[in-house]
């Protein structure tokens, strides 16, 4: 079950963003891309808007590389959004499937693309609807902060995988609960959704003890981070006080452009107390 604060979370974060509320999540995740911070290889001052589309795509597409999938693959994403991953998957022949925490999420997307219909559900990453065997492939961008608890999430993924499917993770993990605090102060939980963000090691332990073989960790936070900081501070340049919703308005500093400072995302960054993380594991043969 979900709890009552949790949904409350996601739901401000994501339902009321349709330019009724919060202009800022607008211009964070245009509608036209995903909601997640993107890959870059590279980006223009300023980021033009087809930029920061493509390097969220480009972190759908660098996932599908690292997952090299078959054909005949059963594919889940976990927390798939507006779920543009999932149809580029079905446009490329493949089996693929959804489950979002969001039942707008779920809708907008069977209704906007039927062929989804019989593909998604509503439901939580911590108890994943499917039978056991069931995928030869998981993978899940920037929803794992989000959920309430990685273990059960794990278990629920090694329980639906066949032997030998594989599971990729990719999102911001802290480097150490020190660095957690340190972030915290920095970072506003309730403007980034980072209520639920993991520690690494945590994370890498859970994986091991639910008999997950851990085939590579990588850290791409160099090609994240500065680009979106970049993007952020662009944006505030759009905003006025009447764009930040009142139960936010402690944290207006951070809606605004300050030249003459860092973005916190690149000072967390910098700082080592934060990495955006690709983990590739396997359910053994
Ligand atoms: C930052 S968005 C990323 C969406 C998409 N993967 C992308 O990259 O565009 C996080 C998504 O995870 C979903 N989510 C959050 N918690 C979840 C949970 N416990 N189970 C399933 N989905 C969840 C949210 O509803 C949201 O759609």
């Amino acid at each position: 079950m979900q709890s009552k604060k949790n949904k409350k979370n996601l739901d401000d974060l994501y339902s009321k963003n349709d330019g009724k509320h919060d202009k800022h999540m607008d211009l964070l995740f245009p509608k036209e891309g995903n909601i997640n911070f993107g890959y870059w290889k590279s980006f223009s001052n300023p980021i033009t808007m087809q930029e920061r589309i493509d390097a969220q795509e480009n972190l759908y597409e660098l996932i599908f590389s690292i997952l090299d999938l078959k054909q005949s693959d059963k594919i889940l994403e976990v927390g798939f959004g507006r779920g543009r991953g999932i149809i580029s998957l079905l446009e490329k022949g493949f089996d693929a499937f959804g489950l979002d925490a969001l039942q707008e999420h779920v809708d907008r997307l069977k209704e906007k693309h039927t062929q989804t219909k019989n593909r998604l559900s509503h439901g939580l990453a911590e108890q994943l609807p499917y039978p056991k065997n069931e995928f030869d492939a998981i993978f899940s961008i920037e929803a794992a902060q989000h959920f309430t608890n990685m273990n059960d999430f794990i278990e629920n993924c090694y329980r639906i995988l066949k032997c030998s499917g594989k599971l990729v993770l990719t999102t911001f993990f802290f480097n150490s609960s020190l660095a957690k605090e340190k972030v915290s102060e920095l970072i506003p939980e309730s403007v980034e959704g980072t209520h639920n963000a993991q520690i690494i090691t945590d994370v890498l332990n859970q994986l091991e003890n639910s008999k997950f073989e851990i085939n590579k960790v990588d850290k791409i936070g160099e090609n994240v981070f500065p680009a979106y900081a970049h993007w952020q501070k662009q944006i505030s340049q759009m905003l006025t006080p009447d764009v930040v919703p009142k139960d936010k308005s402690k944290w207006k500093s951070y809606f605004y452009a300050r030249d003459e400072l860092e973005h916190p995302w690149l000072t967390v960054f910098k700082k080592g107390w934060i990495d955006y993380y690709v983990v590739h594991c396997k359910k053994p043969a």
